[in-house]
């Protein structure tokens, strides 16, 4: 049905998540990274092994394809530059990318172009901010952040007094950023084509641990108010606009104690926070990614039922060889979906695989998901 060949950089779960759905309509589909034992190298027989940051590997690779895709911000965009040069259709585009990779400039994009998002100014390492604070241009409490490499909260810093400051501070570039009161964090994804066309899908919400201070899961919809809903959707659809991208873009959000809703990041790729809508939506944002590459219509994104995500990580006390525990006691409760990734090896927090659980009543919906939660675990044999 599709003729074009799709190349995709990295080769992940969010990779695999993708092949899987494009499978549907035998799409031409190809990866690059590393190891064929990465998870999407399970699934997809095309899997060229290199380094997506590497220009020449990414320019090689990408003769091979049509259209040109991420799963993974961090690629060598020089690479896809130049192969936009050459013709090739790359969504995102490089450009949109390199604002993106760096938070530096992703702020002040928001900045130029009217959007939401706390406020921020740049700092070139530690002694410049220290030099700011002196100055009283940077005042306490703060959030740093690294303007390029960070992921997973890795590159963030809450700076909230003097003992922070001596041993939590970092010596990078940073975006020093207003520590923003948030009464919810939100994911909204939102999808683009070529055309123009744009479909949003209903918000999610972070389910904090008290205890671990941790997402302990990701709940849809959101339980906000309807207008509170209706700013969200359209503040991801004015963001993808002004970005002016194609294919899928999951935005991430505070909902403040006033109300307001801040742009915290983009991501210009599949999500984590997207990971329900294969088993709760119309169209998963998989086979929405595909639809936006071929610039055809866009699926709906209505959801079959309320969902919540849980992510499978690997359990702190163990590294090894992985084994599951307690499944089958939570594939015995109506409405349980696991997905396993494929990685051989679990290390602590790793991502190794996801649930979503969907049920109609919110109270059976949550016990649902604490079951599982206290029941399955990601342990080494
Ligand atoms: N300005 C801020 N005020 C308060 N909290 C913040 C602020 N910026 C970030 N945070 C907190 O830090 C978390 C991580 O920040 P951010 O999403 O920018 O980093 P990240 O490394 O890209 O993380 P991830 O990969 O998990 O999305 C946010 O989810 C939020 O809980
Ligand atoms: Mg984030």
């Amino acid at each position: 049905m599709f003729k074009k060949t799709i190349g995709i950089l990295g080769g992940g779960q969010l990779g695999k998540m993708t092949a899987l759905a494009a499978q549907n309509w035998d799409v031409p589909l190809r990866f690059l990274d590393k190891s064929k034992d990465f998870p999407a190298g399970k699934v997809c027989p095309f899997f060229e092994e290199g380094d997506f940051k590497d220009y020449d590997d990414v320019y090689a690779f990408g003769q091979s394809c049509d259209i040109i895709t991420i799963e993974i911000e961090s690629v060598n965009t020089e690479a896809l530059h130049q192969l936009q040069k050459e013709g090739k259709t790359i969504h995102p585009s490089p450009s949109v990318l390199d604002i993106i990779k760096d938070k530096g400039l992703q702020k002040a994009f928001y900045e130029e172009h009217d959007l939401p998002t706390s406020a921020f100014i740049l700092a070139e390492n530690k002694n410049d901010i220290l030099n700011k604070i002196d100055k009283q241009e940077i005042r306490l409490p703060f959030v740093q952040k690294a303007r390029s490499g960070g992921y997973d909260g890795k590159g963030v810093a809450v700076i909230k007094n003097e003992n922070d400051l001596e041993n939590k501070l970092m010596d990078t570039a940073s975006v020093i950023e207003d520590l923003v009161e948030i009464e919810k964090e939100l994911g909204v994804i939102v999808v683009r084509n070529e055309s123009g066309e744009t479909a949003v899908y209903p918000t999610v919400e972070m389910v904090f641990s008290e205890e671990a201070n941790l997402v302990e899961y990701l709940m849809s919809p959101a339980r906000i108010t309807k207008e509170e809903e209706e700013s969200a959707r359209e503040l991801a659809i004015k963001t993808i606009e002004a970005y002016g991208a194609c294919g899928l873009l999951a935005v991430e959000m505070f909902l403040t104690p006033q109300g307001e809703i801040l742009i915290n990041e983009v991501a210009p790729r599949p999500h984590n926070s997207g990971h329900h809508t294969i088993d709760a939506c119309m169209t998963s944002q998989y086979a929405q990614l595909i639809r936006a590459l071929y610039d055809v219509p866009l699926g709906s994104t209505e959801m079959t039922s309320p969902a919540i995500m849980l992510n499978l990580l690997g359990d702190p006390d163990h590294t090894g060889n992985v084994k599951y525990v307690g499944v089958n006691e939570c594939l015995a409760l109506e409405g349980v979906k696991i997905h396993i990734y494929g990685k051989d090896i679990t290390k602590p927090y790793r991502k190794m695989g996801h649930v979503t659980v969907v049920d109609s009543n919110e109270e059976k919906l949550l016990e649902k998901a604490r079951f599982v939660k206290n029941t399955l675990k990601v342990v080494s044999d």
